[in-house]
């Protein structure tokens, strides 16, 4: 496994890779990884001959007073579990380097990106599109593979690469979960013994959601109550927003009457988690 950490030495790797025909997969992450990335790795290497992983906490995602300096960050172990699982190479460049002085240049998608976490987190969509393309550039992929768990985001990379005429595919991966149900994210290390515990409710409200569906409820409100309601149990749970959307265009959404996702986003504690199920009327 080959440690990359200069935009040119990618691109100098990935276009000796395309010269040999190589179909190049690729999974953006932000490290400290857990088996939710490894299952996209795993996804990547199915789809293609030689895998890259870039590791990179990228700035311009997040908003200020926001977690990036504190991100969890521990590249050797990094390291260790995608040299086991037979990545090629590991990209892991600089802020310096990707965002050199005088940089100014930003990808913004628009209409997907204002609800949910976009209103949220102001600027941190634009961040996420700006640093995917340009490690599309860099890395020069065949194929993509992003995690459902960030459902917005997966559609607003979609969304870019139709508009843009982006030549990669874009392959979506479902949920991986902990085995009480909790999505695996980097940012549960935040959660203390007891904020963990409560940190099932988020995944319990989606699957109570589900089960209201197949027992024939169609109403949104009545949906997103029902999820409101379990994360109310959480004495140390915020909702930041619980909403039935379009699973497609994530407009607003009043009666599950074509596929819809619930999508939550909370604080426990201190940690702002999200997860979302795809409802099927
Ligand atoms: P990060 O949060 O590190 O996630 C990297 C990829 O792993 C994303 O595609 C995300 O959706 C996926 N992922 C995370 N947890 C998952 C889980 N439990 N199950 C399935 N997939 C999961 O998302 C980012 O980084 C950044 O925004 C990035 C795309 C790298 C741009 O900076």
């Amino acid at each position: 496994m080959r440690v990359i950490d200069t935009v040119g030495e990618m691109q100098q790797q990935a276009n000796l890779w395309r010269r040999e025909g190589r179909v190049i997969g690729f999974v953006p992450t932000m490290g400290y990884l857990h088996e939710g990335h490894l299952a996209l790795m795993r996804c990547a290497k199915e789809k293609s001959d030689r895998v890259v992983v870039s590791v990179f906490v990228n700035p311009t995602q997040f908003g200020p007073g926001e977690d990036f300096e504190r991100y969890p960050r521990d590249l050797d172990r990094d390291l260790g579990l995608m040299a086991s699982l037979g990545v090629d190479v590991v990209f892991a460049p600089s802020v310096e380097n990707m965002y050199p002085q005088g940089f100014q240049t930003y990808v913004e998608v628009l209409e997907v990106t204002r609800p949910l976490c976009g209103a949220k987190r102001p600027g941190h969509f634009r961040g996420v599109t700006t640093v995917v393309a340009k490690l599309f550039h860099i890395v020069k992929p065949h194929v993509a593979v992003f995690g459902e768990k960030d459902y917005q985001q997966l559609l607003t990379i979609r969304r870019m690469v139709q508009d843009l005429a982006m030549d990669v595919e874009i392959v979506g991966h479902p949920i991986v979960r902990e085995p009480d149900g909790l999505a695996m994210s980097s940012r549960n290390v935040y959660l203390s013994p007891d904020e963990r515990k409560q940190a099932r409710l988020l995944s319990q409200a989606l699957a109570e959601a589900s089960r209201l569906v197949e027992a024939g409820e169609r109403d949104g409100s009545a949906l997103v109550s029902a999820a409101r309601k379990i994360l109310a149990q959480g004495p140390s749970i915020r909702i930041d927003y619980a909403e039935l959307r379009d699973a497609e265009t994530l407009e607003k959404m009043g009666a599950l009457d074509r596929p819809g996702v619930l999508a939550l986003a909370a604080y426990v504690g201190q940690a702002r988690l999200i997860d979302n199920a795809v409802l099927q009327p």
